[in-house]
């Protein structure tokens, strides 16, 4: 197989770490992880090393200039975009914020990238452009379903996706995968003497997310947590969430490299297809850490549909991706056991 030459943009955080990790161990990629650091870890950078030689550039991609340096003098055959402001509540209240970071920094890299002739993206957008479904359907949400975010994260990807697609349009030159994610959980999974032993997980500080909050419970970090909201309708009345372990979000990735290579423009859905409620996940922490904590319940985060849930035929059948991870106590086990290391 060709080596090609890669950049990763947010290669120092939770997702882009897990397919820089994959790459440099299963790939002879040549790979350059561009990351401001904001929330990324030089931690997780240092890990990354021990497993094969990469470049690292430490830089905002708001500093344009430099950004079209950098892909002037590389000679990249694809981008992975990952570099983005992710949290909701945040985006509600600094709007600008996202934006600025998501939709004006991902133009500006596709601008700086067709300017230098890159012919490949894969973007990271995310299940959020659906905002709020009326109703799942039976078999999930597919990528035709109506895009409608309700909060600024959501729309900010959205544009970025509209952008990607318009400049696709117009340069056949330039071809794109993006991927819708899930809600991504999980940690690196690694075993050293049979023990899960995750050398890279989410270090992102003040985590909104269950399974991350739910495992900090698990560790004794944090005191007790919250169900937001048990009236739903749902089989147990708590929310209901489609979760991906994070390895296998971060093989589809690997594949997209090579899907581009042979096909055309794509967006893809990334998640199991399957749903599980937040009291669901709470118990399975709570079993494989056979740990116990205090869980309260509160009102209705503002925002929070009932239920979504991934229709994932088109990335099984169009890109041959199968997931090996697909265990909600695997996924819970490896949130825990980064969150204990
Ligand atoms: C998250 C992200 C969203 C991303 C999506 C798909 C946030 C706020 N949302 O969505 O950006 O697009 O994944 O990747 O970051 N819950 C509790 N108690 C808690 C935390 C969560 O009950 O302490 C519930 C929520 O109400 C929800 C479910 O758990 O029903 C999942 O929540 P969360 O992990 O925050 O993810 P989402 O909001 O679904």
């Amino acid at each position: 197989m060709a080596q090609l030459n890669i950049l990763i943009t947010g290669g120092a955080g939770y997702i882009g770490s897990h397919v820089a990790k994959q790459l440099l161990e299963t790939t002879t990629h040549n790979i350059t992880i561009l990351d401001n650091l904001s929330t990324g870890s030089t931690k997780t950078l240092d890990t990354l090393k021990t497993m094969r030689e990469f470049n690292f550039i430490e830089l905002d991609l708001k500093e344009f200039a430099q950004v079209a340096d950098v892909l002037n003098t590389n000679n990249f055959d694809t981008i992975i975009h990952f570099a983005a402001s992710i949290v909701v509540p945040e985006s509600v209240e600094n709007p600008l914020k996202y934006y600025m970071n998501n939709t004006v920094n991902t133009t500006n890299l596709i601008k700086c990238g067709t300017d230098a002739k890159i012919k490949r993206f894969i973007f990271s957008s995310t299940a959020a452009v659906y905002g709020e479904p009326s109703e799942v359907p039976k078999d999930g949400i597919d990528e035709n379903y109506l895009t409608l975010p309700i909060n600024p994260y959501g729309m900010s990807k959205l544009m970025s996706e509209r952008v990607i697609q318009d400049t696709a349009l117009a340069n056949k030159e330039f071809k794109f995968v993006i991927f819708r994610y899930f809600n991504v959980a999980g940690a690196d999974i690694n075993y050293t003497d049979d023990k899960l032993t995750p050398r890279i997980g989410q270090s992102f500080p003040n985590a909104t997310h269950l399974i991350k909050i739910a495992s900090e419970c698990a560790t004794g970090k944090r005191e007790k947590m919250a169900i937001f909201g048990d009236d739903f309708n749902t089989l147990d009345g708590t929310g209901v969430r489609d979760y991906i372990h994070v390895d296998d979000l971060a093989s589809a990735h690997i594949k997209a490299i090579d899907y581009l290579l042979e096909n055309d423009s794509d967006i893809f859905n990334a998640g199991y297809g399957r749903g599980y409620s937040v009291k669901e996940v709470i118990e399975t922490m709570k079993k494989v850490t056979n740990t116990n904590f205090q869980v309260d319940n509160a009102a209705r985060r503002a925002g929070d549909p009932a239920a979504l849930i991934s229709n994932n035929t088109k990335i099984k059948t169009k890109m041959h991706w199968s997931p090996n991870h697909n265990d909600l106590a695997l996924i819970c086990q490896s949130a825990f056991e980064w969150e204990n290391y």
